[in-house]
This record gives structure tokens, sequence and C-alpha cells, in this order.
């Protein structure tokens, strides 16, 4: 879809409008087709003139505890409100089995499941992943809604990843989660706050750097 976005744009304005935009925009159009909050998306950011795939993997992967996550966060300008508003974003989507499955057989080298996961939701995933690479949705009860169920499911013990359930139990973390799970306009408005915060993460405007790429997947050539 990106490609096919940026192809259109291409013909109509060559070089104008980077994939950074692009992917941005995106982000917050896609979040209102789910049925999430409205937030205002500015543009003017370029593309890198280097692409690394290792640098792609310098994410959380949903094993790291409540300090690394504000690490990785604080590292980027944002907050602890931000860290559990922005993590709402898992109330659509899949994840891996890989991603979670040492939380259902031998959480923290234990041999036994993760205690923070309920019994019901431990059975029911240990039927859905049968291989690692098989897909669970993020927030089992409302997975193609953007609403503030991910917070509820927290609360419950539903939640999927290993660091979405932490960010109930860890003292610097659970009030914003309960918050968020008690007032849903709450989550909404902040999530539009924390996106546009994300948004201007890092970016490259200035004239001397990035680029505007031609085609997402690759630098320019010339
Ligand atoms: C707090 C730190 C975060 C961690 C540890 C984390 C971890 C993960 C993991 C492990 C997956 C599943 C990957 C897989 O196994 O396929 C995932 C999926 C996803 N994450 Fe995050 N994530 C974080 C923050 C975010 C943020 C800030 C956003 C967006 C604002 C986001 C949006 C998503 C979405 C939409 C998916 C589903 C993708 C799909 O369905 O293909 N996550 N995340």
């Amino acid at each position: 879809m990106i490609d096919d976005i940026k192809s259109q744009l291409e013909k109509s304005c060559p070089r104008m409008v980077s994939c950074a935009d692009i992917l941005t925009a995106a982000a917050r159009d896609a979040t209102i087709l789910a049925g999430g909050p409205f937030w205002e998306v500015t543009f003017g950011r370029k593309d890198g003139k280097i692409s690394l795939a290792s640098e792609a993997n310098l994410v959380p992967h949903g094993h790291e505890n409540i300090t690394a996550l504000v690490q990785f966060f604080e590292a980027r300008g944002l907050d602890i409100l931000d860290l559990v508003a922005l993590s709402g974003s898992h109330t659509i989507g899949r994840s891996t089995c890989y991603s979670f499955i040492d939380r259902l057989y031998n959480f923290n080298g234990t041999r036994k499941p993760d205690p923070s996961l309920s019994y019901s939701f431990l059975n029911l995933l240990r039927k859905r992943c049968q291989r690692v690479l098989d897909l669970v949705y993020l927030d089992v009860i409302t997975p193609r809604t953007f609403d503030s169920t991910y917070y509820t499911n927290l609360v419950k013990k539903l939640g999927l990843l290993s660091t979405d359930q932490s960010l109930f139990s860890d003292a610097r973390t659970s009030p914003f989660v309960q918050a968020f799970a008690t007032q849903p306009f709450l989550f909404t408005s902040q999530f539009a706050v924390s996106m546009v915060k994300l948004g201007n993460v890092q970016v490259l405007t200035r004239p001397n750097e990035g680029e505007i790429r031609v085609n997402c997947n690759y630098v320019n050539t010339i």
C-alpha cells in the first residue's frame, strides 16, 4: 500500500513527499479507519540516505523489563506516559508466537508458565501456538477495533506480550494503565498527543540532511 501511495505521488509531484511523511500520515489514517482518534500530521520529513537491516532490529522485542522500555523511550524524548499510551496501539494487530512462547512453557527459566497470564488465556494460547511463526491477535477481545480494551485486558491478565502485561504490574506504569482502562477518552486523547511526539523523533528536516526517496524500499542511487 505504501508503494502504491508513493507511485501515485511520484506521478503528480515527483520527489516532493518523503516515505517518512507517507508512513506518518498512513499510521494516522489507519488509526482513524480502525475507530481511533485524529491528530494533525505535520510534513517535511526527509528519508535517510543510509538503510541498514540491522538498525531495523534495534527496537524492543517484548522481553524487556519496564526499566529497559523506559530507557529506550527516554532516549528518544518520550516519557513513561508516552510508553503506556503508545503501547495501546497493541489494541490492533498480531504477534508471532515466537515473541511470547516463553510465557507459555518456561517463563524466566522456571519451566513454568508466566503467573501473570490468566489460566484460560494460557490454555487458549497453547492451542493457538502450534508453531513459533503462528500469529495471534495482540488484543484477544476486540482485535480489529482501536479502543481501550487493550488496557482492560491487562487488568484481567490477558496481555499477550510480557512487556504488555508488565505495564500493569510495575508501579511506574500501572496508574496510567488503570486510568486508560477506566477512561477510554483519556487514552484516545493521550494516544493522539503521544503519536505527534513519536512522529517528531529523530526526524531529518534540514536542507543538507536526508533525501526524498523515489522508491520507499531503496535509498536513491542518483
Ligand atoms: C513498548 C514497546 C513495544 C514493544 C516491546 C513492542 C513489541 C511488539 C511485538 C513483539 C510485536 C509482535 C511482533 C511479532 O512477533 O510479529 C508487536 C506488534 C505490533 N506493534 Fe509493538 N511494541 C512496542 C511499541 C509499539 C509502538 C510504540 C507501536 C506504535 C505506535 C506499536 C505498534 C505495533 C503494532 C501495530 C503491531 C502489530 C503489527 C502487525 O499486526 O503486523 N508497538 N509489537
